[in-house]
């Protein structure tokens, strides 16, 4: 099949990369509705999805393969997403009440290092709007919903957890996952609550929130990831791991983007305040996974993201210790090819068939 990503991308990229975005999720969510775009993509051919299916968190994932948080932050093209072949689609950053995110310009393209640049600032409709938009968006998508949760930006750190906890009761009955994401680099703040003490405190209070709720949803128990960056030292991260593994964390996401410029040094656009992702980020996302992996109880899943533009990438995430991977910014240079490169929709051997996967 021929990849009308490259000439697509040859157009998108003309635009500035926020306009870019807008322009493709429409576009998405309209091509969807036309049905065309599992046709376009492939993904209506998939070989074996059954073959593929992977239990995690409880949930059954049709493939190891997901969209990461923050492109479709709003939850308003799930099933599109999903007609691409991602078996899990992770929507927001969400936050209790809707805010507009740092001024623009606010995203960057490095195009000669495959990565992105973006202090975004949790630009979100807020918790009401984002389910109204979920309860359009995902009719028809099979795969797994993770809802990713914030803090507002002009929510004071002390009163964080209040944030938190809002977000998980409000998305609740809507999630199959929820991820709380502390390692954001564009809100004031945020990763400082990466702390061993607060990380206790955050999951203990979602977890009471789970008790309370999960009758009045029949019994359904939404898993809580946590969701860290790979800023944080190999000693921070063992810390946070042994803390995780105690309070018996569902799952947990790494990474988040880098705020270290060293690979990009010299780019014009390398001193762009905000989270660099894509390639740059690659090694040192493998290398906490890694590091987590060795201190984290065997039983608690991680979700490997960061620098993935091939199946090569994802499966040296896998080796590392991943269980499920995500992509963005591949996704943003490589388009469609990749999800289905990643999920063994192209007849190739997918992740799940790999050596060494768990
Ligand atoms: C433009 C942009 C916006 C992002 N927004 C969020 C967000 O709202 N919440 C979040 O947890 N991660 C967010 N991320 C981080 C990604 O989910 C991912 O962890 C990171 O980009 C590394 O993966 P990648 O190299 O495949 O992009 C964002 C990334 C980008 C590029």
């Amino acid at each position: 099949m021929p990849d009308f990503y490259k000439f697509a991308r040859k157009v998108l990229f003309r635009f500035d990369p926020e306009t870019a975005h807008h322009l493709t999720l429409d576009g998405m969510v309209w091509a969807h509705r036309l049905g065309l775009l599992s046709v376009a993509t492939g993904s209506c051919c998939r070989s074996n999805p059954v073959s593929s299916e992977i239990e995690v968190m409880g949930l059954r994932f049709p493939n190891r393969v997901g969209l990461a948080a923050g492109l479709d932050k709003a939850g308003t093209a799930v099933a599109a997403f999903g007609a691409l072949g991602f078996g899990h689609v992770e929507i927001g950053t969400v936050t209790p009440r809707p805010q507009p995110g740092n001024p623009k310009p606010r995203l960057f393209r490095l195009v000669e290092h495959e990565a992105i640049i973006n202090r975004m600032g949790f630009n979100n409709p807020g918790t009401a709007a984002l389910l109204e938009n979920v309860a359009r968006s995902r009719r028809g998508f099979t795969g797994v919903l993770g809802i990713n949760i914030g803090k507002n930006f002009d929510t004071p750190n002390e009163r964080a957890l209040d944030d938190y906890l809002a977000c998980y009761r409000a998305v609740y009955g809507a999630a199959d996952y929820v991820t709380a994401n502390l390692s954001s680099p564009n809100t004031k703040g945020l990763r400082d609550l990466q702390n061993v003490a607060t990380c206790r405190e955050l999951i203990a209070t979602l977890q009471a929130a789970r008790d309370e709720l999960a009758p009045a949803h029949g019994g359904k128990r939404v898993p809580i990831v946590i969701k860290i960056a790979p800023d944080l030292t190999d000693e921070a991260v063992r810390d946070l791991a042994a803390a995780f593994s105690e309070m018996k964390v569902d799952g947990v996401i790494a990474t988040n983007t880098t705020i270290d410029r060293a690979v990009v040094t010299g780019h014009r656009f390398a001193q762009e305040t905000g989270g660099l992702s894509g390639a740059p980020v690659r090694t040192r996302s493998t290398e906490v996974i890694r590091v987590l992996r060795e201190a984290l109880d065997p039983t608690i899943p991680i979700i490997g993201v960061g620098g993935i533009a091939s199946a090569a990438d994802a499966q040296e995430k896998i080796e590392a210790g991943a269980a499920l991977v995500q992509v963005y910014t591949g996704l943003v240079y490589r388009g469609p090819a990749l999800v289905r490169e990643l999920a063994g929709l192209d007849g190739r051997i997918g992740l799940a068939s790999s050596p060494g996967a768990c």
